[in-house]
């Protein structure tokens, strides 16, 4: 079953969006499993974010994402990467669609309240860089 990593940025862990967020990917059918808080170190941003390191807002990206805490996930299911990246809406809240979360919650793109991986590669890459096998479990939905 294929996986995929989402975050929630600092803005929205401290505009308090964590549970709409995952509710949104509960209520679709996708299945959490691994989640955790954490403060993100230079070091993690510097390579999580890796391909940006020669735009010019990689610097402010960076220290924003390393502003306040995160809230990482992986979620796993049925073409869960691209169904994501749909349910986020486009990068730029301006240019999101409402019903999507950049859409609904977003402001400007340099706050844009999730990240989420961008093809498989990226997926399996930011999973290994933010959670260890053991933090991630693996069940049957038996209701
Ligand atoms: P994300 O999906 O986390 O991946 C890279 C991030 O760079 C993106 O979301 C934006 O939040 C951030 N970013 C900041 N400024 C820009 C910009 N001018 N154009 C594109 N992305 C930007």
């Amino acid at each position: 079953m294929e996986r995929t990593f989402l975050m929630v940025k600092p803005d929205g862990v401290e505009r308090s969006l964590i549970g709409e967020i995952v509710s949104r990917f509960e209520k679709k059918g996708f299945t959490l499993v691994g989640a955790k808080m954490l403060a993100v170190s230079k070091e993690l941003a510097e390579t999580h974010y890796g391909e940006h390191k020669e735009r010019p807002f990689f610097n402010n990206l960076v220290s924003f994402i390393t502003s306040s805490p995160v809230f990482a996930m992986v979620w796993e299911g049925e073409n869960v990467i691209a169904e994501a990246r749909k349910m986020m809406g486009k990068t730029n809240p301006e240019e999101a669609q409402p019903g999507t979360i950049r859409g609904d919650f977003g402001v400007i793109v340099s706050m844009n309240i999730i990240h989420g991986s961008d093809s498989s590669e990226s997926a399996k890459r930011e999973i290994e860089l933010f959670f260890k096998d053991e933090e991630l479990v693996s069940y049957e939905k038996t209701i």
